[in-house]
């Protein structure tokens, strides 16, 4: 009886609520969700002054509608995101996120003349970088050809060869680079897309690097200069398994090896086809060496829920991936499946995997996602197969085309080498959606007659 007079209770307001969301569900003001930091209708940049960015649009060196956000990385409370040339007309491959009367612009990084296409010591191509915490020092990636996914026939552009860049944010200067060798990264194929960096006693030594074209593993050794790579069944595009469906569009895929995640004890590098379900794990002491038996060690831990591009290791061993068919995050708790299969890191399948976050319509494509120093997990969300597809809206009526979301999570990346940690400890909170949260709160009223736990 008193269960009914709390469901009579909460029914009215529930209604209400409803008729309220549908009249707020205006498009611009769908995702307005305070962890989402930044949104993007289209990328713009901040240009030296407005002549500049006239002359960019006239000449086509700018096209709004052809750039987009991919990767992220964040250091020292600034937000460092890629904007990969697919296409033409990209001014600026690697940038930082800054606010421009109340408006997310992006600011060249290093430099305006890094940015310069066709000269080789500049960037061309870059899809991803690393940030270690400790030193300061982002690990950018270059892969050197541009417009590799033109949508109107403009060819694919093999400008310089494949590098490896290092460079200090804290000073502003360039640490060290490494040009691929052709035989390690093929001019007319690579698409490096996604790097984690490895320590070797107290100092970063090794990247691993994917190719996703090319369905290699690439590993770069900084004390040697020297690079080497890897090629495997594991690394190639699952027959049948591209069609990425999201909301009832499908995005067709072939490529292989994508996100890359690196474990906090920085033994093992796990990896997966993007087109495809499986996950993968190899030791790092077999990757670093150019001879090391690659096939006899490498290890499939199990599936995804969904098809994903990027990947990311917590401190805490927990692995962090999107799922792309259900516009949702998830955790793989490696700790409690060791315990539960009273096996090794080396032998534990992946099974404890949650669903942590999820939004038809805020997190639509989550791409890269990356750890602060804070206990706060980013991500960036772009809507990447309606750009593949040629269906984003970039009228604005359709709300943000790219996000950059901020979610606390109480832990941090595997690169932290700091030695104590306190970050507060505090659940997160499954379904970012403000309505799916009432609801449970509802529920838990019906139920228990309390709006929270214990
Ligand atoms: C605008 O910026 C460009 C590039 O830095 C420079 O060459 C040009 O002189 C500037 N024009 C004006 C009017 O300041
Ligand atoms: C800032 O925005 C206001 C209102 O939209 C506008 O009037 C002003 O010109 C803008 N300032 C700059 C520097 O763009
Ligand atoms: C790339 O392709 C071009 C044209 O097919 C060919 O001439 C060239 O040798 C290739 N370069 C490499 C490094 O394979
Ligand atoms: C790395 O090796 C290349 C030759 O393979 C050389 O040109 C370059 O200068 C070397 N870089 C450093 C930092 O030693
Ligand atoms: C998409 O699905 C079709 C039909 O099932 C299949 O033939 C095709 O191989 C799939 N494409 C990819 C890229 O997996």
């Amino acid at each position: 009886m008193e269960q009914f007079t709390r469901l009579i209770l909460v029914v009215l307001p529930v209604l209400l609520k409803g008729t309220l969301a549908m009249t707020r569900d205006i498009p611009q003001s769908r995702c307005d969700n305070k962890r989402i930091m930044h949104s993007f209708t289209t990328i713009d940049y901040v240009w030296p002054n407005d002549t500049a960015r006239s002359k960019a649009l006239e000449n086509e060196d700018y096209i709004p509608h052809n750039n987009i956000i991919s990767g992220i990385k964040t250091y020292k409370n600034n937000v460092y995101v890629t904007v990969p040339r697919w296409r033409r007309g990209i001014p600026s491959t690697l940038n930082r996120v800054v606010v421009r009367n109340g408006t997310s612009v992006l600011q060249p990084f290093p430099s305006w003349e890094m940015q310069k296409i066709g000269d080789c010591q500049a960037l061309q191509y870059v899809h991803s970088m690393e940030i270690d915490p400790n030193t300061g020092w982002m690990w950018i990636i270059d892969t050197g050809r541009i417009n590799f996914f033109a949508a109107d026939g403009t060819p694919t552009q093999n400008l310089c060869p494949a590098k490896i860049v290092i460079y200090d944010i804290n000073k502003m200067t360039e640490i060290t680079r490494h040009v691929f060798p052709n035989r390690v990264a093929n001019r007319n194929i690579t698409f490096l897309n996604d790097i984690v960096v490895m320590y070797r006693g107290s100092s970063p030594r090794y990247a691993f690097i994917s190719d996703a074209l090319a369905f290699r593993l690439v590993v770069y050794d900084r004390i040697r200069n020297r690079s080497h790579f890897f090629s495997h069944p594991s690394m190639l595009p699952e027959p049948g398994n591209g069609n990425i469906t999201i909301l009832g569009e499908t995005l067709p895929v072939s490529a292989g090896i994508n996100g890359l995640a690196l474990s906090a004890s920085m033994r093992y590098v796990y990896f997966g086809p993007v087109s495809g379900y499986s996950l993968y794990q190899v030791p790092t002491y077999v990757a670093r060496n150019p001879r090391g038996n690659f096939g006899r060690f490498v290890r499939k831990v199990g599936n995804k829920p969904s098809q994903a591009a990027g990947m990311v290791y917590s401190r805490s061993n927990h692995l962090y991936f999107p799922a792309l068919g259900s516009n949702s995050i998830y955790r793989w708790d490696i700790d409690r499946d060791r315990k539960n299969q009273r096996k090794s890191i080396r032998r534990v399948m992946m099974k404890s995997v949650s669903k942590i976050l999820s939004s038809d319509t805020c997190m639509s494509f989550v791409d890269i996602l990356t750890f602060d120093t804070e206990g706060y997990l980013w991500f960036t969300v772009n809507k990447l197969h309606k750009y593949l597809l040629q269906s984003m809206d970039f009228t604005g009526s359709s709300g943000p085309n790219v996000l950059i979301w901020k979610v606390y999570v109480g832990e941090v990346g595997y690169l932290d080498r700091r030695r104590n940690i306190k970050l507060p400890d505090i659940n997160i909170h499954a379904f970012p959606d403000a309505l799916s949260r009432f609801y449970k709160y509802i529920f838990r009223y019906i139920f228990t007659g309390k709006f929270h736990d214990n």
